[in-house]
């Protein structure tokens, strides 16, 4: 293997998110806008593509990769793309291959997700109440989640729910989520509501619910234990003496977590972000449409790429305004 991918802060880069589509069949509020429009499909990076660039982060040291969106359950043939992924995994240069969806595919997907090598799915579901899950998502069917959620579990994936806190949305479901999934046997992320994308009317300090609040209402009715483990993402881990289960905090804006982290991000027409909440980007379409026999181009490309990588974000609101606000929407690198 070549050496390693080391950031200009010591960092070492084993977690590759890669953004497979911009589409998506909902338009959650503080995702994105209404009226989207998506990139013409000849923009995107063919699946091919997006194989000899992902085997290419593997070789330099990549260990987790996770699939994204948009929603990457719309991007067809995506299947092909997991199964061969799952090469790597065989080879045991890779140690995780996962995806971030909102779930409304699943039903279809699940086994098929298992067979390829998936283990451990995190699925972004915000409340479970009906009329709200439409509101939120501007028209996704809550049903069809669920369904989704079963067929997750049925097939042997483990599940963990992404709810991003939303003041006045879903402060009421803090105890209704914690119990669904404890019955069901799935972690739950809560994740704070960062300023990105064209924010529009949304008001974003308005929605914002601290995880630090949320921690405190939560140990009203639970013993929360600190656990030292990480999964290799931002999460922070409480477990519920009560019931066992585990309870991940993403606080972005209540506590910095960016001095570890270990990932970068890639786009569905093949430009690497540094980072979630900077602009510093590079692109890697070119060197790997240059050389389509040799990988030195791309190696090269990936490396001066990672030395542009900052120290981390600047999200603050502490000042009653979205300070750090990044203009591109979050499904463009898949969150
Ligand atoms: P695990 O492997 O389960 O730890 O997943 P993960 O937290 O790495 O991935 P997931 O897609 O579930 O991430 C949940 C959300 O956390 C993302 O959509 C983002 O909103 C947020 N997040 C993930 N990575 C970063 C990061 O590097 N910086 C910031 N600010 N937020 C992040
Ligand atoms: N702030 C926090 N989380 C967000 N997500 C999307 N937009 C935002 C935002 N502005 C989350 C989704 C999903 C993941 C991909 O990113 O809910 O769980
Ligand atoms: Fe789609 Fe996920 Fe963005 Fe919602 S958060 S619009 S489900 S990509």
């Amino acid at each position: 293997m070549s050496a390693p991918l080391i950031d200009p802060f010591a960092r070492a880069i084993t977690y590759l998110r890669v953004s497979v589509t911009d589409r998506c069949d909902f338009r959650c509020v503080y995702c994105m806008a209404e009226n989207m429009t998506f990139l013409p499909k000849k923009e995107l990076l063919t699946l091919e593509e997006l194989d000899r660039l992902c085997s290419t982060f593997v070789g330099l040291g990549v260990e987790k990769l996770r699939i994204t969106g948009g929603e990457p359950l719309v991007r067809r043939d995506i299947l092909t793309f997991f199964r061969s992924m799952s090469r790597h995994l065989d080879s045991g240069a890779l140690k995780e291959l996962t995806l971030t969806t909102n779930g409304s595919q699943l039903e279809r997907y699940a086994k098929d997700l298992y067979a390829a090598g998936v283990r451990r799915i995190n699925v972004s579901l915000d409340t479970l109440d009906e009329e709200k899950f439409a509101r939120v998502t501007r028209w996704g069917r809550l049903p069809q989640v669920l369904r989704g959620l079963d067929a997750a579990q049925a097939a042997g994936l483990r599940v963990k729910l992404n709810a991003v806190a939303l003041k006045g949305f879903n402060e009421d479901e803090l105890l209704t989520l914690t119990e669904f999934c404890a019955a069901r046997d799935m972690d739950l992320t809560w994740i704070e509501v960062m300023p990105m994308g064209d924010l529009g009317n949304e008001d974003r300090i308005g929605q914002y619910w601290s995880l630090k609040d949320l921690r405190a209402d939560l140990s009203q009715h639970y013993t929360l234990i600190d656990l030292a483990e990480r999964s290799g993402g931002p999460a922070r881990y409480v477990q519920l003496q009560e019931t066992g289960q585990k309870i991940g905090f993403i606080t972005p804006l209540t506590h910095n977590f960016c001095e570890s982290c270990n990932r970068v991000r890639i786009t569905c027409t093949g430009e690497i972000y540094m980072c979630l909440g900077q602009e510093d980007v590079a692109d890697l379409r070119a060197p790997l449409r240059a050389s389509p026999d040799d990988n030195a181009l791309l190696e090269q490309a990936i490396r001066e790429a990672i030395a542009l990588k900052p120290k981390g974000h600047d999200f603050d609101y502490s000042r009653q305004r979205a300070d750090g606000q990044v203009s591109r929407h979050m499904s463009h690198t898949g969150g």
